[in-house]
């Protein structure tokens, strides 16, 4: 599907990513973690480090000095998969890793194939769900002592609140918190639900505190994440928590509008991000907050999916194409200057041409800033795959996402071309990577802006006029430093 796809799921989900983090510890064993699939997995990876990083365990990017090799991994569709099996092959004949060395596979995958994954290919000494992390350190000791180890309990509690995240390959300014956990919508055709269980939120004083340590550590941007984040809702009255906390009168308890307040009152120069919203939870409440908050970014994740509603039935979305769009105009009544992206699936279980045609007519209707785009991968056991059957023809799902994709890119182009001119204020998050004169930073509205390095730094906020731009790139001059 070309590199242009190929880069975007990268971007999205997140290149597969050699942990180095430093817990400083100088001697002990060397832990060697890859992570695949969404931000939530990444985040999950510096918890793993830092219980493991308890027992001894510092984490090394080379993987034939280490003891154990951990592949933090991803269900959403079957490529996601094959990558990982890839990777498992290509350890298992590396001569050059170390003889005892132990090989575990955390997350999705591993919830999904359970014990199969020791079974079937001998290419696994460990596997473990995402909700056992806490009990790694036996789960290792078992594996040290010959044995085969499996934890794919799924919880309905665990968020580890209290376990403080060892940061992976950070840039030291923009980390990940996670502030909920599992997925309840159901979707028909998504796995995460029967990965990563029940949603359940995680305690709110932890959160702020969390983010208040990463500010005084010389972060400057938060984003929190979840599966769903408009549902989030804590109470700390272990009453309400449970079932009971979703049907509670919203001042009775803290829902994602008033968490994002604490967390922007942290500090002005704390930048507060988000991901994903579905659409049928985001209320204005959210809105008013972004529109209030000058460091709550003005940038919304709102998966679509499709633009046509008898497949957003079928997808179990729960809201027509017409709903879709009132959310996106109300969006921006609210905050005019927000940004919005999405996430579509082409060639959907009975999906027609005509039906596509209404998702190709929606992209050109609300002109998203940026899109992931997917064809549909059969995900066993879920609902769609039980259900409904898996017709429309490889070629034409893959011919339909070309389409999009080509839709899109010249949508990215004609956005960036209308941006030059404007001056956006920028933080810095590191040094270009083509060019090490150049600085690279975002601006609320996520978009990536280059422009000469002068005498500004990492971590500055800077204005920066747009002078020039790509499909996928901003390019400019900075005009002032922005004190706060
Ligand atoms: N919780 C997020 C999505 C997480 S998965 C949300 O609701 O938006 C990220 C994206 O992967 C989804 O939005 C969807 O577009 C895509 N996806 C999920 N399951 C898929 C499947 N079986 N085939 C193709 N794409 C899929
Ligand atoms: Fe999957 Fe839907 Fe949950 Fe997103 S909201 S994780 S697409 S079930
Ligand atoms: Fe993949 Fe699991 Fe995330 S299936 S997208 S790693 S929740």
């Amino acid at each position: 599907m070309g590199d242009h796809q190929d880069m975007l799921e990268e971007s999205r989900q997140g290149e597969a990513l050699a942990l180095n983090a430093s817990n400083g510890m100088q001697e002990g064993k060397k832990l060697y973690i890859e992570s695949y699939g969404c931000q939530m997995n990444f985040s999950d990876s510096e918890i793993v480090a830092s219980v493991l990083g308890n027992e001894g365990y510092t984490t090394t990017t080379n993987m034939e000095e280490a003891d154990l090799i951990f592949l933090n991994t991803c269900s959403i569709r079957d490529k996601a998969e094959e990558t990982v099996r890839k990777k498992l092959n290509t350890i298992k004949h590396n001569p050059k890793k170390k003889e005892t060395v132990k090989v575990g596979v955390l997350g999705c995958m591993a919830e999904r194939l359970k014990g199969k994954l020791l079974e079937e290919e001998k290419l696994v000494d460990l596997v473990a769900g995402p909700d056992s992390y806490r009990k790694l350190p036996e789960l290792v000791d078992d594996v040290e002592d010959g044995q085969k180890a499996v934890n794919v309990l799924l919880s309905r509690e665990e968020t580890y609140d209290d376990i403080e995240p060892v940061r992976i390959n950070s840039n030291g300014i923009t980390a990940f918190v996670s502030i909920m956990r599992g997925c309840d919508n159901m979707c028909t055709f998504c796995v995460v639900p029967f990965t990563r269980g029940r949603e359940r939120s995680r305690n709110a004083a932890s959160i702020v505190e969390e983010c208040k340590d990463l500010y005084k550590k010389g972060y400057k941007e938060v984003t929190l994440l979840g599966q769903n984040v408009d549902s989030y809702r804590w109470s700390d009255d272990p009453e309400l928590r449970g079932r009971a906390l979703k049907e509670a009168p919203r001042d009775e308890v803290i829902d994602f509008a008033k968490l994002l307040i604490m967390v922007a009152e942290i500090a002005p120069d704390l930048r507060v991000r988000f991901s994903t919203s579905h659409p049928k939870d985001i209320i204005d409440e959210v809105l008013f907050a972004i529109r209030d908050y000058k460091n709550i970014c003005n940038y919304i994740h709102l998966p679509a999916q499709s633009g046509n509603t008898r497949i957003l039935k079928k997808m179990n979305r729960t809201y027509t194409r017409e709903w879709y769009n009132d959310k996106v105009a109300r969006i921006k009544e609210v905050i005019p200057n927000c940004a919005i992206s999405t996430d579509i699936i082409t060639g959907f279980c009975s999906e027609t041409d005509e039906e596509h045609a209404d998702t190709v007519d929606l992209m050109k209707q609300v002109r998203y800033e940026l899109a992931y785009m997917f064809f549909y991968s059969e995900r066993p056991g879920t609902l769609a795959q039980k259900k409904y059957e898996d017709d429309v023809p490889e070629d034409t799902k893959k011919a339909r996402l070309k389409e999009i994709i080509d839709i899109q890119t010249g949508i990215n182009k004609e956005l960036n071309e209308a941006e030059i001119g404007k001056s956006y204020e920028v933080l810095v998050e590191g040094v270009s990577k083509r060019n090490e004169n150049d600085l690279r930073g975002r601006n609320s509205q996520n978009k990536m802006i280059i422009f000469p390095k002068e005498n500004y730094k990492v971590g500055d906020y800077v204005m920066v006029k747009i002078e020039k731009s790509t499909s996928a790139t901003l390019i400019g001059k900075a005009t002032d430093l922005v004190t706060y």
